[in-house]
């Protein structure tokens, strides 16, 4: 498999952005303790200040989770996921495959349909550029790319007064390419933001279920060890491609990372998969549904893969039968041949059919 290459060694307080970090962290802080019950993450130049001034419990207008109630999730979440997903050397592909296993199993409070990206603090909730998901799909694809170290703090954020819960954590940058569900370094500026990513946050609504998830910068590079630079492949315009042994990746987004070998429908899935694939094709939804998000959705939908189109599936359904979708260049509805329509949802019809026939015999079979 190919892995991720690396070049010079960042050191941990290389460039003076992050030493004014970790004095932030010092003096807000104080000592920061290992301990994640009563640690916490220090804040960034932008919201240290935020946090530094202190949120009276009242002052978290969300009345199920006031200040004392979102500390005590806070640390739950974050000692489940050091747990499941401790810092480790960020090329340590058992460490991953651990992760990734483990967080199969973890509860964490997340809508079933969660957003997430980089966090553009200084805009509306409702107006960051994120891409939505499936909180499963989340969980286990994406979520597995971090370490965490355990430490944490919480916040109100300024717009919303959604309660906030900041993780700290690191991306693995250096795993093998087939371990990303996309390649991330399709753009450079999007890779950059996940290798300088440290920190997670969590935006919960008041029934305290986390519904937009980010990543940012502005946490503390205090637990991060040393991080060495990856050197990303040239991107060649392919979501998937054929490794070295002729083996399909990126591996995470198939099927075979989703259901047992010994599931009889994964032939059926795979094939109505495919037939489903050429129909978006052809029918010009990948032109706008791929991580290159040519029509700047504010809520990107993926579909380019076999395990990001499957979360999406009834969404898709739902989309070609009111005729809301495919969208013209200006993003209005696009008249498109009835016949077309017809075979567009036909094929995401049988290919939703065989997931639920997968998805059956996955959970009566799960045990063995
Ligand atoms: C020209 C760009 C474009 C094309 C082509 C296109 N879409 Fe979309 N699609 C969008 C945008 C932009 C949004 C989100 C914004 C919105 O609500 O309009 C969206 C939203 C969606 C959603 C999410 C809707 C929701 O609210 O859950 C689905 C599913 C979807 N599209 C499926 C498709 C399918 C299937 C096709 C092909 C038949 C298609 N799209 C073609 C641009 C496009």
């Amino acid at each position: 498999m190919h892995r991720l290459d690396t070049k010079q060694i960042a050191s941990r307080s290389g460039s003076p952005r992050v030493a004014g970090i970790v004095i932030a962290a010092t003096l807000l802080c104080g000592s920061a303790s290992q301990n994640p019950a009563n640690a916490q993450v220090s804040g960034g130049p932008v919201n240290a200040g935020h946090y530094a001034s202190g949120i009276a419990p009242t002052a978290l207008r969300t009345p199920p989770l006031n200040l004392a109630s979102l500390n005590i999730r806070a640390a739950a979440i974050a000692k489940s996921l050091a747990t499941a997903c401790p810092v480790v050397p960020y090329n340590d592909e058992a460490a991953f495959q651990a992760c990734t296993q483990a967080l199969k199993e973890v509860k964490l409070p997340l809508l079933p349909d969660i957003a997430w990206g980089g966090d553009q603090p200084d805009k509306q909730i409702k107006k960051r550029n994120l891409t939505h998901f499936d909180s499963q799909v989340f969980q286990t694809m994406y979520l597995p790319l971090y370490t965490f170290s355990g430490r944490y703090s919480v916040e109100e954020d300024k717009g919303s007064h959604s309660p906030v819960i900041r993780l700290e954590a690191y991306f693995r940058n250096t795993l093998p390419t087939g371990d990303y569900p996309y390649p991330f370094w399709h753009s450079a500026d999007k890779w950059s933001a996940y290798e300088t990513s440290n920190e997670i946050r969590m935006y919960f609504n008041p029934k305290g279920q986390a519904f937009i998830v980010t990543r940012d910068a502005a946490g503390s590079e205090e637990q991060r060890g040393p991080y060495v630079k990856a050197v990303t492949p040239a991107f060649d315009g392919n979501w998937q491609w054929k490794d070295a042994n002729g083996v399909a990746q990126p591996h995470v987004s198939l099927f075979s990372s989703r259901f047992s070998a010994a599931n009889p429908n994964l032939p059926a899935l795979d094939q109505s998969y495919r037939a489903f694939a050429l129909r978006i094709r052809d029918s010009s939804c990948l032109n706008c549904h791929t991580p290159s998000n040519k029509a700047q959705a504010e809520r990107l939908t993926l579909l380019q893969t076999p395990r990001h189109a499957a979360a999406e599936i009834n969404n898709v359904i739902h989309e070609i039968k009111n005729g809301e979708m495919p969208q013209d260049d200006v993003g209005l509805r696009k008249d498109i041949p009835a016949e077309e329509r017809a075979a567009v949802l036909a094929a995401a019809i049988a290919f939703r059919n065989k997931l639920t026939a997968a998805d059956r015999w996955e959970a009566a079979n799960a045990a063995k």
